[in-house]
């Protein structure tokens, strides 16, 4: 059934004429099986081929005919090592496949320094034939650029996902370590095609029975699973583990019961899981437990828990998003005034993990002012995959533009060309660790992401923090191709609609910079008015501060100033109203509503038509689906239409209930010709 269990990784039989022109450059297969990696390698490579091309082409020790494929390393394979290519620039990860001539024979190599490269490399491979490119001169070589590709999954013990849209958690915990559920290594297969080395398991609001023995076992069964395909395992821990499984009194990361305990709790770990990844840590932030209890630092409890890890070769990832309502200050600025005094007062062995922006995952936010003020510490990027704050599991919102947008911020702060791809792939400042997390969109669905193309969040999430300088449009494309069709009549429209679509949810929730309008708690649905909570910092009206003289989060000189966290020449521009980007204008500024905008336009009949838009983009985006149905099977494409109606009547109802809102704030009437809802 077209149900979305095989993702991307669909293999479905290829036209015949194309299947043909690939049969001859997949005459033959030489790819060992003396490892779990070369094994799985393997196994990927006969699925892939036999599906998309009808039947795999025979296993075979040497290259007797024109168009064989060759997989393996000069290590494993004889046949490579006579090819002398040289390899130890490739690192763990990288590969090269290349058409070269081996026994007078054309062959295609697929040539890694390590097993897991070779992986890499034969995925790519699958994907060149999955999107119908040219396979007959191949020089391709390929590096990730990020060490770290993880997934962070907010997965409770009990099952529940923090903010998962797709059903349960698929760590089935209660079944482990006796039962391995088959979806395991699909999910790896899934993880490892886009090149995710990295697995954090359980919620960064963590219960601290994860470090038991009971949970340990299933953690080193899960493991197992991943290993193969290069995926490590980490955890999320709670920093008061000592006291709630060590009986101790204190977690205080200065006193040295606490220490010794954390040492010992990360050898048993090290006997469990030999390579094991290390620690996910949200720390003093939104209640948990850290360092700060004990009047200690952040540096203090990361630094504990890097000394634990280190002789084991673990590390820290240390979370940047900290804030609190009883500090007076504003939100967007708490997370630099903390960390960044803390520079190069960090373990080597310890990355801090910041989101891309400031506030919270928000549809759209200007990059968080971490990036590029910390030299000397490495910083991670954290991108949220599930759509908290974009639609739950049934808007179509692609989220490449979004990371891409983060990616290509420039910081300044070494001149222009500092981006924030270049801050977190090391290349700016020199950091010797690496890394991106995305926080998981997985469940139980059998489509595992909510919807089809959440599926597509994933897949943009991996190709990007493989490398960052992708560009969003030719990811979407790869995927669309990947997914549903080669098709040109279909691609073509679908990417389009995929590329406007995260600029859409923009415009019908939270346009020009407006942020954290959603209904409380659950973060569903518009909540402008609302101001009753006990927090101020999860309260709409505390962001917009819209009144009958204007609206927006003054954040420049004369307001929280927190424009000055950015390099000089950045805060300078968004000091200044008329310099700030539009779509950031409310992020930085509060306007009076006859601003005159770049249009000609007042800033209140501005923000109409924004919200306007952004039903009429969806609208638009149901009209090119309505014509698509013919290219592809009649199960996703109901759903994605079904889906798109929900988002469509959900896009009128933020509009509706945020335009009548503000307008019951403002006072001022509805723009001339403003269509009521039909
Ligand atoms: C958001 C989200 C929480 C989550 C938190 C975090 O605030 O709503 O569910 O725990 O981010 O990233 O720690």
């Amino acid at each position: 059934a077209e149900d979305g269990y095989d993702l991307w990784l669909r293999y479905r039989p290829l036209g015949s004429a194309q299947a043909e022109t690939y049969r001859q450059h997949a005459s033959q297969l030489i790819v060992g099986a003396a490892t779990p990696t070369q094994t799985v390698t393997r196994q990927e490579l006969l699925r892939g081929l036999g599906g998309l091309l009808g039947h795999a082409p025979p296993l075979s020790d040497s290259v007797s005919s024109d168009g064989a494929i060759v997989a393996g390393t000069p290590a494993s394979s004889p046949l490579i090592a006579q090819l002398r290519l040289s390899t130890k620039d490739l690192g763990r990860d990288g590969y090269l496949i290349r058409s070269v001539i081996v026994a007078g024979h054309a062959t295609t190599v697929i040539v890694g320094n390590d097993d897991v490269g070779v992986m890499y490399g034969a995925f790519h491979f699958l994907r060149l034939l999955q999107t119908a490119q040219s396979i007959a001169h191949l020089d391709l070589r390929e590096t990730p650029r990020i060490k770290l590709r993880v997934l962070d999954h907010w997965d409770n013990l009990d099952g529940h996902v923090e903010r998962g849209y797709a059903g349960n958690s698929i760590w089935d915990w209660q079944k482990l370590p006796d039962w391995l559920d088959p979806r395991y290594a699909d999910y790896a297969r899934a993880n490892a095609s886009i090149g995710i080395n990295g697995s954090v398991l359980n919620n960064v609001n963590a219960n601290a029975q994860i470090l038991t023995p009971l949970y340990l076992e299933k953690v080193k069964a899960l493991a197992g699973v991943l290993r193969p395909y290069g995926i490590r395992v980490f955890l999320s821990v709670r920093f008061s583990s000592p006291i709630e499984l060590g009986g101790l009194k204190t977690a205080d990361p200065l006193d040295p019961q606490v220490q010794r305990w954390w040492r010992a709790k990360a050898d048993e770990i090290y006997q469990y899981v030999p390579d094991f990844g290390g620690f996910l840590v949200k720390a003093n932030s939104e209640g948990q437990p850290g360092p700060q209890d004990y009047g200690r630092n952040h540096a203090d409890g990361a630094n504990m828990l890097a000394d634990a890890l280190a002789p084991h070769g673990g590390i820290v990832i240390w979370r940047a998003f900290v804030y609190s309502h009883e500090q007076p200050d504003d939100r967007a600025k708490q997370a630099y005034t903390e960390f960044k005094p803390l520079d190069g007062r960090f373990r080597a062995n310890v990355l801090l993990q910041v989101k891309n922006g400031p506030i919270d995952f928000q549809p759209r936010e200007p990059f968080s002012p971490l990036f590029g003020a910390m030299p000397k510490t490495p910083l991670m990027m954290e991108f949220q995959i599930t759509k908290e704050y974009l639609g739950f599991a049934t808007h179509l919102a692609y989220l490449g533009p979004l990371f891409e947008e983060t990616l290509r911020a420039d910081t300044m702060v070494q001149g222009k060309g500092s981006t924030v791809a270049r801050v977190i792939d090391g290349s700016l400042h020199g950091y010797a660790l690496t890394g991106m997390a995305g926080v998981a969109n997985i469940g139980t669905d059998r489509n595992w992401a909510g919807s089809d193309f959440n599926q597509a969040n994933w897949f943009a999430f991996g190709r990007l923090a493989w490398n960052p300088s992708l560009s969003s449009r030719a990811i979407a494309e790869e995927w669309v191709r990947m997914t549903f069709s080669n098709d040109e009549a279909f691609v073509k429209p679908v990417v389009d609609m995929m590329m406007g679509s995260r600029e859409a949810v923009v415009d019908y929730m939270t346009p020009l910079g407006l942020h954290h309008l959603m209904g409380n708690g659950h973060h569903y649905g518009p909540q402008p008015w609302y101001d009753g909570g006990p927090r101020a910092d999860w309260t709409p009206v505390y962001y917009h501060r819209a009144d009958s003289h204007g609206i927006g989060f003054d954040r420049d000189s004369s307001g929280s100033n927190a424009v000055a966290q950015y390099a000089a020449p950045l805060a300078a521009q968004f000091n200044d109203a008329a310099q700030t980007p539009e779509q950031d204008l409310l992020w930085f500024h509060h306007l009076p509503w006859d601003y005159r905008m770049r249009s000609g336009q007042t800033l209140w009949y501005e923000l109409v038509a924004h919200y306007t838009r952004g039903v009429d983009e969806v609208k638009q985006m149901r009209e090119t689906w309505r014509g698509l149905d013919s290219h592809i099977d009649a199960e996703r494409y109901q759903q994605v239409a079904a889906f798109l109606a929900i988002q469509e009547k959900e896009a009128q109802w933020w509009r509706d209930a945020s335009i009548a809102y503000f307008q019951s704030v403002s006072g001022l009437p509805l723009p001339p010709g403003f269509a009521p809802p039909q």
